[in-house]
């Protein structure tokens, strides 16, 4: 008896969460979320966005996006989310993630807020499937053309593998 074609259909549940001053970033996830929709995923966006979405254990994924202010520090819309993740310790190990940073290499702390990001979900357990994109103001223009492709890319290849 032949086998019969198997087409196997990964959907994930994806978490996206921005930190944005100017608009870049959150323009950027918007076109996250649409790439991500049109992969097939299941894309949620906290509001608020606060620790409580990160621990429901349904989530596979979650990405975040997001600029870099002050000197190195995270957008004000993405600092109830940092803070607790520095001051709550969430249980979040079944999550893994990717970070999108924006930011302008012109700055001593290039893309500060998403290294600081991307070090506090990893000091609590969370997997990192892959190292930040960073994407600098200096050389790239439109960060929501490069991101998405990226993002379904890096998700993608981690549920082949
Ligand atoms: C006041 C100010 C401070 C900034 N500080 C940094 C910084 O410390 N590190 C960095 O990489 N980029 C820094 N940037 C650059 C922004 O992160 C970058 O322009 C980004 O694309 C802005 O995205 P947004 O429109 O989502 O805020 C700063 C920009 C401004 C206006």
């Amino acid at each position: 008896m032949s086998n019969p074609t198997c087409l196997k259909i990964h959907m994930a549940k994806i978490l996206l969460v921005s930190g944005s001053v100017f608009g870049a970033a959150l323009l950027t996830a918007d076109e996250i979320e649409t790439a991500l929709n049109d992969a097939s995923h299941t894309v949620e966006r906290p509001d608020p966005q606060t620790i409580e979405a990160l621990t429901d254990e349904s989530v596979d994924y979650l990405v975040v996006c997001t600029s870099t202010t002050g000197s190195g520090d995270v957008p004000d819309d993405l600092l109830p989310l940092y803070t607790g993740l520095r001051t709550e310790y969430p249980r979040i190990t079944h999550l893994k993630y990717v970070v999108v940073a924006l930011g302008d290499s012109s700055y001593d702390h290039f893309c500060g807020a998403g290294v600081t990001m991307d070090e506090s979900l990893a000091d609590l357990g969370a997997q990192q499937i892959k190292a930040p994109l960073k994407l600098d103001a200096l050389e790239v223009t439109e960060p929501e053309e490069i991101a998405p492709a990226w993002v379904v890319a890096a998700i993608d290849e981690h549920i082949a593998s």
